[in-house]
């Protein structure tokens, strides 16, 4: 089924939040290419477009959906309400017909999993380095994208936020800690 035409994108969203979504859409894709990872395109490109579909909604309705779908979220989920725009994002995608890997591409967008496989990493890179972020500039994005594989490159944006998140004075999310753990293995380091 044809993702892109089957969802209406009919709530308010801002002209950043546009340009957020076809970043990350065409991001994926170029990481894919970049790195030789082999999936597709196809699935991709509208993956990347609607990861975010739940992210206007407020932290109330978030909450509501979560617990009236009873959606499988983790305490950490449940107290920043904002991060569950993810797993809400996910249930919505996969009613509209997105496959498994899609749904936990999105279900893992912003934390990062093990589960999420290469084609969720792709989305997860992606989304931190599409070009209308402007926490990084080209070199630093450049740079990011020297790393040499997709997993040293995930590492690269977690140690990034990490750093981001003590310089204003917040903690590691206990589902990146894991993620970054499990990236560690898989890398041999
Ligand atoms: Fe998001
Ligand atoms: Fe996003």
């Amino acid at each position: 089924m044809n993702v892109n035409n089957s969802i209406a994108i009919d709530f308010n969203l801002s002209a950043k939040r546009l340009a957020h979504f076809r970043g990350v859409a065409e991001t994926a894709i170029a990481i894919n290419k970049r790195y030789d990872l082999h999936c597709s395109d196809e699935k991709l490109y509208p993956t990347g477009l609607y990861h975010d579909i739940a992210r206007e909604w407020d932290s109330e309705a978030l909450v509501r959906y979560a617990r009236e779908h009873n959606l499988a979220v983790s305490e950490e989920e449940m107290a920043h309400p904002v991060l569950l725009h993810a797993p809400v994002g996910a249930a919505i995608l996969a009613q509209a017909g997105m496959d498994g890997q899609q749904v936990l591409a999105v279900r893992h967008h912003t934390l990062g999993s093990s589960e999420m496989g290469t084609f969720g990493q792709i989305i997860f890179c992606a989304d931190y380095i599409e070009p209308t972020r402007t926490y990084l500039d080209d070199t630093d994005r450049a740079r990011l994208l020297e790393e040499e594989t997709i997993e040293a490159l995930c590492m690269k944006i977690i140690e990034r936020e990490w750093r981001w998140r003590r310089d204003s004075g917040r903690e590691a999310s206990l589902a990146g800690r894991a993620f970054y753990r499990y990236l560690e293995e898989e890398l041999g380091r």
